[in-house]
């Protein structure tokens, strides 16, 4: 038999934000069978009022976000718009609505696995906006937190070491800071699910199962794609990049969340696409 990509109550208008970015990208895939209207930066500015749509959408995928951690230290005013006045624009569609959300909400003390129930005490800019963003996405809302994406296009992590790793012999990456390496078409799918079988509005943490460091996840990258390029363990000091981030942010669901595969597996999987 045929996979049905269908939802069992028929295809359903999904609005898509951010939908040039990866994960935005990666949803649009994941909600094939729906009727999805993805809405690029170009096409919504979400720290405007939405723009006229032919039809109320029937779900809101929310993903349009200023991203840019360290960029955020120096310009708080604009993260803010784009991450609480842009949610609070994408909420006033008036649709259930999903709201991602970060690992970066955390402050990374806690030493073990953060669940849904613990208190966020975000370290920087960029958390402290993402946080007030989950409470401008209102009551009818998942908000997702999910840590350090990675997919087939645009900027992220993977696609650093894939780059540098071909150029140098040797690279210096931070080896202080774990969190869970998660792959957008892992993720987009799992946000599906949840809607799917009817979760509780409310925070969700979903990301890659297993967890490492930085340095870790560049020597399995140069492993996976078969780059001769040494690793060099260094600290976030050595790093010195301008926004504190938590040392330890590895995400876990206390609530049943539906689960991913390891963050290798989710490697492998975006290196099979690319
Ligand atoms: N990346 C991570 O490691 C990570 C970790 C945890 C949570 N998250 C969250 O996951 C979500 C998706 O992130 P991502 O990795 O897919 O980010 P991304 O690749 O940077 O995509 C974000 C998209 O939002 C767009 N955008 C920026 N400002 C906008 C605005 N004012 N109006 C409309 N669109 C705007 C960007 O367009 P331009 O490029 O044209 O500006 C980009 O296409 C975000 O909510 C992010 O905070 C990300």
């Amino acid at each position: 038999m045929e996979h049905d990509d269908t939802h069992p109550l028929g295809p359903r208008r999904v609005v898509v934000t951010g939908a040039g970015g990866q994960l935005g990208r990666a949803l649009v895939e994941a909600f094939t069978g729906d009727e999805v209207i993805a809405l690029t930066h170009a096409d919504w500015d979400v720290a405007r009022p939405a723009p006229p749509l032919a039809a109320r959408p029937e779900l809101v995928l929310h993903t349009a976000a200023w991203t840019d951690v360290d960029g955020a230290e120096d310009d708080p005013q604009s993260a803010a718009a784009v991450n609480i006045g842009g949610t609070t624009n994408v909420a006033a569609l008036g649709a259930p609505l999903v709201a991602f959300s970060s690992d970066y909400v955390f402050d990374g003390t806690k030493g073990s696995p953060y669940v849904e129930s613990d208190a966020p005490a975000p370290l920087s800019v960029y958390g402290t906006t993402k946080l007030r963003g989950e409470a401008a996405a209102g009551d009818e809302a998942w908000i997702i937190r999910t840590s350090w994406l990675f997919g087939p296009a645009g900027h992220n992590f993977l696609r650093t070491m894939l780059r540098l790793g071909a150029e140098r012999d040797e690279l210096g990456v931070v080896d202080d800071q774990r969190g869970c390496p998660t792959f957008v078409g892992h993720l987009a799918a799992a946000t599906r699910q949840l809607v799917d079988r009817g979760s509780a509005f409310g925070v969700w943490h979903l990301a890659a199962a297993g967890d490492c460091t930085w340095a870790d996840f560049a020597e399995a990258i140069f492993e996976e794609a078969g780059l001769e390029c040494r690793v060099r363990r260094i600290t976030t000091a050595e790093f010195g990049a301008k926004a504190p981030r938590p040392a330890v942010s590895i995400l876990r669901s206390e609530k049943g969340a539906p689960e991913l595969p390891h963050w290798r597996d989710g490697l492998r999987a975006c290196l099979a696409v690319m």
